[in-house]
């Protein structure tokens, strides 16, 4: 697995389930998934030889993050080694502007968008679909990071030349800004074979860009939950996914569904699944990579929350509170082994419960337990 975060570091407690030896290639020795005693190789995800290196007699290599660039995919696959997901497939969740165009050629819902290459470009989206408008960075963003809302050609006057890209490397995108009545993600595991199974869809909740908190099941009419996992399922298929192909979504006011953006991996939403499915995620990814039959993807309690473990500002020291944590009923601890950083996501805590109100209630109260200064 490229990269040792803390989605490694999830599913090297899975491999060691299944007694899978997963090596992870990590930046550094202190990376989430070293810390938890997966086996490591060093190795920067852009280094084609340290990857190479990295992977003798792999038999499946794969990812817990998008940024091994495409031409260096394209070297590995060509000295051998069976990528899953492939090149093509990961370059959906690379490339913001790329995935947009493709999904909405091949007839997709998604949020009107374009291309920009400076202010004068936005200025003319805008005049077709007025303000507010979202800018986002085509690659890199992630929690928000590559996300501006701009409230007006006001705001257009702060970037600096070189912002934009260069010209025919547009690095941005600008789309029409949404009224949302809420986001979901739609999580599916998929064999190179074909087998694919959906997870229930998932209602997350986001604050400045970054997702805070979700609930399962989404409490959304069943039509609306069959439409989510139906087009995860057709998506994952159509594009070739292997993997955990994970599906963030829009529900607008006026009722419609669209495609935010695809991951490529284990997934943020569904951290739940370890708890609160029959297969947690993170299984289910070994299983689908190594085209092994997939496990069961159904909930097995009525209703769980996640709240993410997002570091305030000043000091705090979760590990520290953990022993008060604990003590809130139905409620799992997860800590990622990560220094705490204003804004870092550092863990999370999934709760079980009759109802998502009272299964959220518990995870907030052993996260608000585990932050306290
Ligand atoms: N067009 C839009 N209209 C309204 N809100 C939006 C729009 N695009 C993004 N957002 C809000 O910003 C959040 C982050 O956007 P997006 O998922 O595109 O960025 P990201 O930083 O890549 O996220 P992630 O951390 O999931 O990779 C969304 O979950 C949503 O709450
Ligand atoms: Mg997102």
């Amino acid at each position: 697995m490229v990269g040792a975060g803390q989605l490694a570091r999830m599913t090297h407690q899975a491999a060691v389930d299944l007694d899978v030896e997963l090596v992870v290639v990590a930046g550094s020795a202190t990376e989430p998934a070293v810390l938890a005693g997966a086996p490591h190789r060093p190795g920067d995800p852009r280094d084609a030889s340290a990857l190479l290196a990295a992977a003798p007699g792999a038999e499946v290599v794969t990812f817990d993050h998008e940024l091994v660039p495409g031409p260096v995919l394209a070297e590995l696959e060509a000295a051998g080694l069976v990528l899953r997901p492939g090149p093509a497939a990961l370059a959906f969740a690379q490339d913001k502007l790329y995935a947009r165009s493709e999904l909405a050629a091949r007839g997709y819902p998604v949020p009107a968008f374009a291309a920009v290459s400076g202010p004068s470009d936005v200025e003319a989206f805008a005049a077709g679909h007025g303000w507010p408008l979202v800018l986002k960075s085509r690659s890199g963003g992630y929690d928000g990071r590559g996300v501006k809302v701009l409230a007006g050609p006001g705001d257009l006057a702060g970037f600096a030349e070189g912002h934009w890209g260069t010209p025919g490397q547009p690095a941005w995108l600008v789309e029409e800004h949404l009224e949302l009545a809420a986001e979901l993600a739609a999580l599916v595991a998929r064999r190179p074979s074909g087998q694919a199974l959906a997870y229930p869809a998932v209602r997350t909740t986001q604050v400045e860009g970054i997702c805070r908190h979700l609930v399962v099941p989404a409490g959304i009419p069943p039509a609306l939950e069959r439409e989510a996992t139906d087009l995860a399922l057709r998506i994952a298929g159509e594009i070739g996914a292997v993997g955990i192909c994970a599906l963030e979504l829009f529900v607008t006011t006026a009722g419609r569904l669209l495609v935010n953006e695809l991951a490529l991996r284990p997934h943020n939403s569904g951290h739940a699944s370890i708890e609160a499915c029959a297969t947690s995620q993170f299984h289910n990814h070994l299983r689908a990579v190594l085209d092994w039959p997939l496990g069961q993807t159904g909930l097995v309690v009525p209703a769980a929350a996640t709240v993410n473990l997002i570091t305030p500002a000043g000091d705090v020291d979760p590990a520290a509170n953990l022993p008060a944590a604990l003590g809130v009923p139905g409620a799992s601890v997860h800590l990622y082994a990560k220094a705490s950083r204003p804004g870092r996501k550092v863990g999370h805590v999934t709760a079980l419960a009759g109802t998502t109100e009272a299964a959220l209630a518990s995870a907030q109260a052993a996260a608000d337990i585990l932050l306290r200064r």
